[in-house]
């Protein structure tokens, strides 16, 4: 650990930060645990970004480096109002336990809301989630053994990173360009792993507004998505999380509504377009994996919080969320213009720098010449009272060093302005 002891003290708890999230071990106490643990545990490393989150948390730090919703998008009077409601009135159901699969009254919701997004599916086609992280761990748990290959982007969503690790999953990178995954080189890596008698268990992919990357699949790409994993057979797991929060352009098929043949499983949250605090979401697809991920989720929590559930259900029923959709879109379209002009305006021209532009989402990715480091900038950034997240940490294999993930929707426009100033001055620094 020498190379610790030469730093100071916040460059010595970046580091740390990013060393645990190598899974290089520190010291023991107590116990020796490590003999005790299982092969699973061992393989899954603390998230890089919650930790990273703890060492941003000074007032003075503009963070653009969570992903978090804009607390002003909540609609906290109304679900006071719910909230009380459904205890006076359907306490006795909602306060009780309930069904692994969810609550119907919720998903008859759902699959209202679904058809007004092309998508129509069953009751059965659907199962109720605590939010969508949830339903990647369901994924790895039903799909991966270990040892097992999964096509992911990259750079992909570090929670999916985590939870396919978890079960000991072999990712394989696929790049994007601004148009989503490159489906040229999906087909090319799939004929690779095919020679060698590999067959990867799923793609996965998120298709809109992309996290990190803040990229969209274009349409032609989702077709032919499609029909590589019918020619190869494979199944497709969309993670959408953002595909409501759009800004501009026009609205893209999902998978899930474009899939003839039952292979694509899909994700969806109500952490963005409405708030995440209540752990809610839901996964739909062809009914016998959804019956899958019933017995996975059987042995997890026995089912979704009843009373957020029901609690969700009356916000439903009340006809809100769209509107409340409508007002976030509002407020993270401003932030989304503001961030892109003012790195048009701070960052210097002509250096190799370059960003992506998204129409939608929370998140924008920078990309540095090769030669920049934004994992040893980051104490640099810190020191100027500005945080990002490292590139790095997106990765499913092969990381790579010279990128970062912007978030736009927490912080404030007068934040977005000054630290997008702050940034530019830590990134001009290191520029040739
Ligand atoms: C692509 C993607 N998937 C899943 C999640 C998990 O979100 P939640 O568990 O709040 O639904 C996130 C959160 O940022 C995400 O970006």
């Amino acid at each position: 650990m020498s190379i610790i002891n030469n730093k100071n003290s916040l460059e010595k708890s970046i580091l740390y930060v990013i060393l645990i999230a190598r899974k290089i071990k520190g010291g023991n106490m107590g116990i020796e645990i490590n003999s005790r643990l299982s092969s699973n545990i061992k393989n899954m490393k603390r998230s890089v970004i919650r930790e990273l989150l703890k060492l941003t948390s000074k007032p003075e730090i503009i963070s653009f480096a969570g992903g978090l919703p804009a607390p002003d998008t909540f609609p906290i009077d109304e679900i006071a109002d719910i909230a009380k409601e459904v205890v006076l009135n359907h306490g006795k159901t909602a306060l009780q336990y309930g069904s692994t699969e969810g609550f119907i009254p919720l998903k008859e919701e759902l699959i209202k809301f679904l058809k007004t997004d092309g998508i129509s599916v069953s009751e059965k086609q659907i199962i109720i989630t605590s939010a969508s992280q949830q339903g990647l761990d369901i994924v790895g748990k039903i799909f991966i053994d270990p040892g097992d290959t999964v096509i992911v982007e990259s750079p992909t969503y570090v929670g999916a990173i985590s939870a396919f690790n978890s079960y000991k999953a072999k990712m394989v990178g696929i790049e994007m360009d601004d148009d989503g995954m490159r489906m040229d080189l999906l087909e090319e890596k799939l004929k690779e792993l095919d020679k060698k008698g590999t067959h990867p268990k799923f793609i996965y992919v998120i298709p809109d507004f992309q996290n990190p990357g803040g990229v969209t699949l274009s349409l032609e790409r989702r077709n032919k998505l499609l029909s590589i994993a019918s020619e190869f057979d494979l199944i497709i797991i969309e993670d959408s999380p953002y595909r409501a929060i759009r800004y501009r352009g026009e609205t893209i098929p999902s998978l899930q509504s474009m899939d003839n043949e039952g292979r694509v499983v899909s994700l969806y949250t109500f952490s963005k377009i409405l708030f995440p605090g209540m752990r809610l979401g839901w996964a739909a697809g062809p009914e016998e994996i959804i019956d899958k991920f019933v017995v996975a989720k059987q042995a997890m929590d026995l089912c979704t919080p009843p009373f957020n559930q029901a609690i969700v259900t009356e916000y439903l029923k009340r006809d809100k969320l769209q509107s409340n959709i409508e007002s976030t879109i509002e407020e993270y379209r401003q932030k989304n213009q503001l961030m892109l002009e003012k790195l048009d305006e701070y960052m210097p021209d002509g250096k190799g720098l370059k960003w992506t532009k998204p129409d939608g989402g929370l998140f924008l990715w920078l990309t540095c010449p090769d030669y920049v480091n934004t994992e040893e900038m980051f104490y640099d950034a810190i020191k100027e009272n500005v945080a990002y997240v490292v590139g790095s940490a997106f990765y499913g294999e092969n990381p790579k060093y010279n990128s970062l993930r912007l978030n736009f929707s927490y912080p404030t426009l007068e934040e977005i302005d000054e630290g997008v100033k702050r940034l530019a001055k830590v990134i001009s620094s290191k520029l040739k």
